[in-house]
């Protein structure tokens, strides 16, 4: 039985880092033990411009405080023109598009993702090489967001077969299943969604620290996402959506969505695979496949985790700034060396 567990380059590929005390407060506690962090781009107002991004990258490398971390970062999608992707190319990983307001900050998002609309900004972006990384929910039952949007997805993947996209945080059986059968999709899946069902967020008493969005579904659902991230399925990366609020925000009347995981991530993630006989691939899911779909190369970092118990901390707090992590005064069975 495994004691221990070294893990290279660790790579977080779906992050929000927010901005001031909140930023100060989380980066250090990812740039600590992920290589890098892909990071999302909806901040009030979103990062849409040249100078916006540049300057919050700034902002994230001050407030990170290790120096082998790197924030991939991306702009919030709108409709660019080709010659500004020219110029934003080197200096972002991808593009984020979010359906008007399906989720936190993304009132200024797209409201109609129709391809032939969006056709001059994403024909640019395929012929540029920059991925396209995409929250799929419609404003549907919010059960079936997920499963709603999979036509959405087959006619981006059919209409740009050379851009790359990226379901982000998929919580379906159908979205894995979208998976083999084009192949410019892929997928990210976070710590919660491979753990929790919709039961654990509101089958008992409500537990507003499991609230995000998507919300996390059915057990054939968790199932599938467990198979296939167990199984390092290539076109699968670990993104875990750690989306931190202030503790006042969710425990409050009108939560707000987003589950707070950064510290607690490799923890979860190492126990996970042990308890499947498969720790063997989370090297894969951790790191490599993101390595080769995104073709980057991320500061070198080895991360060491033992088979010890962790006390998660009841919250991390910091200039103001408060926020509860999931699995809060729970004890996890591994830890980081
Ligand atoms: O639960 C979520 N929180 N889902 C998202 O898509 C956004 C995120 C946030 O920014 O808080
Ligand atoms: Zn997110």
């Amino acid at each position: 039985m495994a004691t221990s567990l070294t893990l290279n380059t660790p790579l977080d590929m779906h992050l929000h880092l927010r901005d001031e005390a909140m930023l100060k407060l989380v980066a250090p506690l990812t740039a600590q033990t992920f290589s890098g962090a892909l990071v999302m781009p909806n901040l009030v107002p979103p990062v849409t411009t040249f100078e916006a991004l540049k300057a919050y990258e700034q902002r994230i490398l001050d407030a990170a405080s290790y120096e082998d971390f790197k924030p991939y970062m991306t702009l919030f999608f709108q409709q660019y023109d080709k010659a500004f992707l020219e110029k934003v190319k080197e200096h972002i990983i991808g593009i984020k598009l979010y359906p008007a307001g399906i989720t936190t900050n993304s009132e200024t998002g797209v409201s109609s993702i129709d391809s032939e609309t969006l056709r001059p900004t994403l024909e640019a972006m395929s012929d540029l090489g920059i991925p396209l990384c995409v929250h799929g929910e419609t404003n549907g039952f919010v059960m079936d967001r997920e499963k709603e949007f999979m036509p959405i997805y087959e006619s981006l993947a059919q209409n740009f077969p050379k851009l790359k996209i990226i379901m982000e945080h998929i919580t379906t059986k159908d979205a894995v299943e979208l998976l083999d059968k084009y192949e410019n999709l892929y997928a990210t899946i976070t710590v919660q969604h491979l753990l929790i069902t919709l039961d654990d967020v509101a089958g008992g008493m409500l537990q507003p620290h499991l609230f995000c969005k998507p919300i996390a579904k059915r057990y054939e659902d968790r199932d599938a996402l467990v198979k296939v991230a167990l199984n390092a399925h290539p076109k699968v990366m670990f993104g875990s959506d750690s989306a931190p609020h202030p503790k006042h925000k969710k425990e409050a009347c009108g939560c707000a969505a987003g589950v707070f995981t950064a510290p607690i991530a490799l923890q979860i993630l190492a126990g996970l695979f042990e308890t499947h006989g498969k720790l063997d691939n989370l090297q894969a899911f951790i790191s490599d496949n993101a390595l080769n779909i995104y073709g980057i190369t991320p500061p070198k970092k080895e991360i060491t985790l033992v088979k010890e118990p962790f006390l998660v901390p009841e919250n991390y707090s910091g200039e103001g700034e408060m926020v509860v992590p999931m699995y809060a005064g729970q004890t996890l069975s591994w830890s980081l060396a």
